[in-house]
């Protein structure tokens, strides 16, 4: 392997397969919006767009690869020649580029160009050869990788790496593998394929079952050492691996995955909610990290330990992915303690007797009320009596 062993290079892909979710489409000015917020986050390789199949895309990945302080900036290509020519004129600006080819090579994918095995083989050679001549660091994914049988994936893996492909990414295409299965993959191409421990092997998964962040974890933990993601998960269909989830499942469970990622978590939060404004697709309220309920606690049980110690009830800080506090949501599960801290905030001492009675009202309100806000809470202290 060509890199630290406890390193994992994210490989953010928000703008070409995130961007190919129906509906999501962003302008030119919201596409370098988002890659200078990738780049300046850390994210290692922004995968820009996909040049050949618009003038817009072929803008959007040039202009980016022009601005890109730190990020690699890559392209995708299919397997054609002029599909990798016009992915380099886009991403050579880049001070790091990178061209990414692929090809189908599951049956029912092979099934569509109509090419034997021998053929596909023989594409792979020509497209990475080519792609190699034109830049020093290619990417190849033999799309469907997770339906495509053992013996031709080991040898078309193989083909790319003799070409010169540096980074050979594994995607779940239709988000159908499971996470024993995924690190069983990418441990029978290391110990079958020649070269493998040359080059750096990518998990590209997706969320049609739900299980595309444990999909990405368990590859990294069998050998992977680049996840491909997008911010709030968003893709084709139910969506890639989400970059927010796979970067906090590392820092928190460090202990039990001990990989690093260069990116700085504090700006997740901001960079969620600026994808999710220009993309149209809200992120729902339960969405793990960033979700709007992610730190958000309305139960009297929860809340009351929340403010004797954080840790009962969460297991990151909020400032850990840009948040300043949590929230403590006022609703008819909340419990006397956390009404008188919110209060106190608010800047209402109260005496027992006092709490007591508002306590009584304040229920009787979030009975009728789904969440109880400051403008509540001050409207209920206004017409209350002190009995004390
Ligand atoms: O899901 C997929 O197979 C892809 C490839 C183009 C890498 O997005
Ligand atoms: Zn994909």
């Amino acid at each position: 392997m060509t890199q630290e062993q406890d390193r994992v290079v994210i490989f953010d892909t928000t703008l070409r397969d995130g961007e190919q979710s129906p509906g999501a489409t962003m302008t030119h000015a919201e596409k370098l919006e988002i890659a200078s917020l990738l780049d300046e986050m850390g994210v290692d390789i922004i995968e820009a767009g996909f040049p050949i199949a618009s003038e817009g895309d072929f803008a959007a990945v040039s202009e980016i690869a022009k601005n890109s302080k730190n990020s690699v900036i890559c392209g995708l290509a299919r397997a054609q020649l002029p599909d990798i020519d016009r992915c380099w004129e886009a991403v050579k600006h880049a001070a790091q580029p990178r061209i990414h080819t692929f090809i189908g090579t599951s049956p029912l994918h092979r099934a569509i160009p109509n090419l034997t095995m021998d053929e596909m083989a023989e594409r792979i050679d020509q497209t990475v050869t080519h792609a190699r001549n034109l830049c020093d660091n290619v990417q190849w994914s033999p799309m469907d990788a997770t339906r495509t049988e053992a013996d031709y994936l080991c040898r078309t893996v193989e083909i790319a790496i003799k070409t010169g492909a540096t980074t050979i990414n594994i995607p779940d295409t239709v988000g159908y593998t499971a996470p024993r299965e995924s690190a069983a993959l990418i441990r029978m191409l290391l110990e079958r394929v020649p070269g493998a421990d040359e080059i750096i092997f990518a998990t590209h998964c997706h969320n049609d079952l739900g299980m595309a962040t444990a999909n990405s974890l368990a590859a990294v933990e069998a050998g992977a050492r680049q996840i491909e993601c997008t911010i709030n998960g968003l893709g084709e269909r139910a969506g890639n691996t989400a970059l927010e989830e796979v970067v906090m499942a590392l820092k928190v469970r460090n202990d039990i995955m001990p990989f690093q990622t260069s990116v700085d978590s504090t700006k997740l939060m901001n960079i969620s909610r600026r994808v999710a404004a220009v993309s149209g697709f809200p992120v729902q309220f339960n969405k793990a990290i960033v979700g709007k309920n992610a730190f958000a606690h309305e139960s009297g049980i929860h809340q009351d330990g929340m403010l004797k110690n954080a840790e009962t009830f969460e297991i990151m800080r909020p400032e850990d992915v840009g948040l300043t506090e949590t929230n403590i949501v006022m609703g008819k599960h909340s419990g006397r303690a956390a009404l008188r801290s919110k209060l106190e905030d608010l800047g209402f001492e109260l005496g027992d007797n006092q709490l007591k009675d508002v306590f009584v009202r304040f229920k009787e309100l979030a009975d009728r009320k789904k969440e109880i806000y400051e403008d509540d809470l001050i409207a209920l202290m206004r017409t209350t009596t002190d009995p004390e």
